[in-house]
């Protein structure tokens, strides 16, 4: 068996017999993440496999909040949005200390193998029940960002880039009724694959994503090139990544408002885009590596991330998802060139 860059996966293996495993949701919630924990519930179900559902993430473990999952807990979940199990950035779990009072609480409970849902920060947490604990555990991508190494598509972003584009093309009514510029910022964290996506997808003027950085002098000449000659009976959408920190969008209103004297709105679209109900493609690939998952736990895989490449399902070394950076197509940065100003 490999993994989806063709290294042989031997290192990745256990022997224990899984019985019992414990999911967890991680890090930003992302729509999605209820489907594939029903289909970890009812793909252990089919393997005999027991459930049991730790809340708020790896705080569950150290708070021992933890219960049982069967069909019943699960019966008409895909369509939610958001996560039952409650999500945390745990802190007190990044520390060895924290880590031991979970792995005590994880043997009293009888857990042999654990499916931890969320992004890098999860994985992070996963790897090392694993490195120190020899907890069987399997990674599965969850993120609105789609910024996971291993895996074209990730858990939510599909569902967050309909929901921008929703809200864009709403946005692109008044914009054009004002005849104004507007600058959008949507969530990735550092990388732009929301950005991008939603970009294209609304026919943005600008794309700005942290991967290309570009100008903002250079982007408000030509959008005051592109109002100028229209008469200014034109209006401008600013599709923006928020990179590391949010609320840059507001710098580069203010040069479109202040030097160039362009009548300018800036709008951050916030947790807007993780909620709401998953589109079906979410549904689908939570499916899809939440069965895998089970599978893979049961079959003596650990320390994995499943994933989905070219539309077969891949596994990926959970180091590797963790610490390499997945690049963007460059095809897309010069597609993103030709459609925009
Ligand atoms: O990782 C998901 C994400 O929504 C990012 O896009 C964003 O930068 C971050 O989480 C926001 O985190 P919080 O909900 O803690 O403000």
């Amino acid at each position: 068996v490999e993994d989806s860059m063709g290294t042989e996966l031997t290192s990745h293996k256990h022997n224990v017999a899984i019985k019992n495993v414990g999911v967890l949701t991680s890090g930003g919630d992302a729509p999605g993440m209820n489907a594939a924990i029903r289909a970890v519930v009812r793909t252990a179900r089919y393997f005999g496999i027991n459930v049991y559902g730790i809340q708020k993430g790896y705080s569950g473990l150290l708070k021992e909040e933890m219960t049982p999952l069967d069909d019943s807990s699960v019966d008409n979940l895909s369509q939610r949005g958001g996560t039952i199990l409650q999500s945390d950035r745990c802190l007190e779990f990044m520390e060895k200390d924290g880590r031991n009072r979970a792995y005590e609480f994880i043997k009293k409970t009888n857990i042999d193998g654990l499916i931890a849902i969320g992004g890098n920060g999860t994985f992070t947490g996963a790897h090392k029940l694993w490195e120190e604990f020899q907890l069987p555990v399997i990674g599965v991508p969850g993120t609105i960002d789609n910024d996971i190494f291993g895996t074209d598509v990730t858990i939510g972003f599909d569902t967050a880039a309909n929901t921008a584009m929703l809200a864009i093309d709403k946005i692109k009514d008044t914009a054009s009724s004002h005849r104004r510029v507007f600058v959008i910022e949507v969530m990735g964290r550092n990388t732009g694959y929301l950005a991008m996506d939603v970009g294209l997808g609304v026919e943005a003027d600008v794309i700005l994503l942290p991967e290309k950085k570009k100008n903002i002098d250079d982007i408000a000449a030509k959008i005051d090139k592109k109002a100028k000659e229209s008469g200014f009976n034109s209006s401008t959408i600013v599709v923006m990544a928020e990179g590391e920190t949010s609320g840059l969008c507001n710098d580069v209103g203010r040069v479109l408002k202040d030097k160039y004297k362009l009548d300018t709105r800036v709008c951050i679209l916030g947790h807007i885009q993780r909620g709401g109900a998953p589109t079906t493609r979410d549904r689908k690939i939570a499916s899809i590596m939440g069965a895998m998952a089970v599978r893979d736990l049961r079959d003596g895989f650990t320390d994995i991330m499943v994933g989905i490449s070219g539309w077969s399902p891949v596994r990926t070394p959970l180091l590797d998802a963790i610490s390499k950076r997945k690049e963007m197509h460059n095809d897309l940065f010069l597609l993103a060139d030709i459609m925009t100003l």
